[in-house]
Parts: structure tokens; sequence; C-alpha cells
């Protein structure tokens, strides 16, 4: 009787170790998973909650989240309109190939590559205008894609 006990102990344990041994394994692969940043469909932004209408959002009381599509051979929205005094967070992304995304003037430069999601915060006082500019050569129209900030 006793030896059957130990059988059935023994089981119990391997049973635990295993248990140990495949959660241990999980879950720094799901955190991995959890770390990696969140790619899009670039032939889908149509249907993505945030690409869909690109847009400028309020978010806090001066703070303004815009939401921008880069594609042959423009930026949406065009003009991008933010309130003066205050801090803008673009997350940018591209319907078709690699783009540039430059705040003329500024240091404000984002690399736009489809099924990836660039994020830059920039910080807007004075009411002005700005020129947006593509530095990353996407093909004929390169040299005209451009857009406009304008902090109201
Ligand atoms: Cu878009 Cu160059």
């Amino acid at each position: 009787a006793y030896e059957k006990l130990w059988l059935a102990l023994s089981i119990g344990l391997i049973l635990a170790l295993i248990g140990t041994v495949t959660y241990g394994a999980v879950g720094p692969g799901v955190a991995m998973v959890a770390d990696t940043q969140p790619t899009i469909d670039p032939t889908a932004l149509d249907e993505d909650e945030r690409f869909s209408e690109p847009r400028v959002e309020q978010v806090g009381e001066n703070e303004y989240e815009a939401y921008v599509v880069a594609r042959q051979f423009g930026f949406q929205p065009d003009p991008i309109v933010v309130p003066a005094n205050s801090t803008v967070t673009f997350y940018i992304t591209s319907a078709d190939v690699i783009h540039g995304f430059e705040v003329a003037g500024t240091n404000a430069n984002a690399m736009v590559v489809p099924g990836e999601v660039s994020e830059i915060t920039v910080k807007v006082e004075e009411p002005q205008e700005y020129g947006l500019i593509c530095n990353e050569y996407c093909g004929a129209g390169h040299h005209v894609m451009e857009g406009k900030i304008h902090v109201v």
C-alpha cells in the first residue's frame, strides 16, 4: 500500500515540476509580445480605428494626439491644426512606401515606415505655420510631397 502512495506522490511531484517549467517558459514569452511595438497593416488603414480618419484629438488640458497618414504624395490631415501652448504627440504611419515626417525649421523628424507607427512628441507655443516635409525618397512625386502644420 505504501508503494502506491509513494508512486502517487512522485507522479504528483513530477507534474508540479512540469507545471513550474511550463509556467516559467510562458511567462517571459508573453511579456515579450506585450513589449513589442504594435504593427499595422498598411493596406487596411481604412479599418484601423486610429488611422481610418486621420485627425487631431484632445487627450488632456493642453495635450493632443495627431494621427497622420503619409502616402504618395502627401500627408493627411492637411493642414494638421493644433492649438498653441500645447503638447502634441504625432502618431504617423504610411499607406505605401517609406516616407519622412520633418517639421521644417525644427528638430522634429521621424522616418515613416509602412507597417509601423512612428511617434514623436512636440511642444508648440506661439501661433505659427510650419511646413511639413517628406525627407525620404518615396517615388516620382517625392519632391512635391509636403504638408502644413497650423498652430492656432
Ligand atoms: Cu514621401 Cu518622399
